[in-house]
């Protein structure tokens, strides 16, 4: 099983293919690599298509963190560890904030974005960012969060989305969701110049499409794909045309 040391701490990751330039996948708040299994195996033949466990989540050491910017130094950190130069970094939500991130204080790393349900700045429902640290509240604001992040779950769905929300500290999702809370580059996207490629669901409550639409205003080079009958967890919900939007976006960056 692949992992990188990372300021003397194990950083999980799964490596499929070696084309191309190094696309790097990003999740959100309390997740794992695992939303990106898709999209890793559309990609392998024509990039190395790498998925990460943040700090703190999968299998993963711990601790997680307390700030984008943290989290963003953690995969400055793993681009070291790999030896990649110059990576596209494809985030989800809170991972879409990372890659901001990455994008403004660590430019000559970043070679393109996919900012993947997510947005320049994420409020999150108090609900939920009180609820998931309450002990008897967890269960409920699972649901919550699960409810507001689909279109349409069939039982084996839900199931695995509660479940992939369990699987990760409730503390670690706090922090994240709070990290979240705190984020807001909406005042820099100007500065970010690398080709973008945003994609959100029609039906995401989380981060609404006016979230997606204003990061491709004002994002210089990005270009926005609107999936429909999908919500905020897009790349499971509809897998197919969002990696196939990252399939014709990656060899741009090549150019
Ligand atoms: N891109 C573009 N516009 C944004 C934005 C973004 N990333 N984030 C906020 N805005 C806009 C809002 O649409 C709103 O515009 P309006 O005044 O024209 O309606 C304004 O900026 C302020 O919004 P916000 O900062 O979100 O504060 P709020 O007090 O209005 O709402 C919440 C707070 C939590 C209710 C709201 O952010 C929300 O519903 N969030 C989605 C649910 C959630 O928890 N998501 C988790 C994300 S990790």
């Amino acid at each position: 099983m692949p992992y990188a040391t990372v300021n003397g701490a194990s950083i999980y990751y799964v490596s499929q293919g070696n084309a191309g330039v190094p696309v790097v996948f990003v999740h959100g708040a309390g997740g794992s690599h695992l939303i990106w299994w898709h999209q890793v195996r559309a990609l392998q033949g024509m990039a190395r298509a790498v998925a990460i466990d943040l700090p703190g989540h999968g299998k993963s050491d711990p601790p997680g963190r307390t700030s984008v910017d943290a989290y963003a130094g953690a995969v400055a950190g793993l681009l070291d560890a790999l030896a990649l130069e110059r990576a596209v970094i494809v985030g989800h939500s809170m991972g879409g904030a990372i890659a901001q991130t990455l994008a403004l204080t660590h430019p000559d790393r970043v070679a393109g974005l996919g900012l993947v349900g997510t947005g320049a700045r994420l409020r999150v429902l108090p609900a939920i960012l009180d609820g998931i640290v309450v002990p008897d509240q967890f269960e409920a604001t699972v649901r919550l969060i699960v409810d507001n992040s689909y279109v349409a779950l069939d039982p084996l769905m839900r199931q695995r989305a509660e479940a992939e929300l369990a699987a990760c500290s409730p503390q670690v999702t706090h922090d994240d969701f709070a990290a979240c809370n705190a984020f807001d580059v909406m005042p820099r996207l100007g500065e970010i110049g690398v080709p973008t490629l945003v994609v959100c669901g029609r039906q995401d409550r989380m981060t609404p499409v006016k979230y997606s639409e204003f990061l491709a205003a004002h994002i210089a080079r990005a270009r926005l794909t609107l999936v429909d009958d999908a919500g905020h967890y897009v790349m499971i919900e509809k897998p197919a045309p969002v990696s196939d939007a990252l399939a014709g976006f990656i060899p741009l960056v090549h150019a």
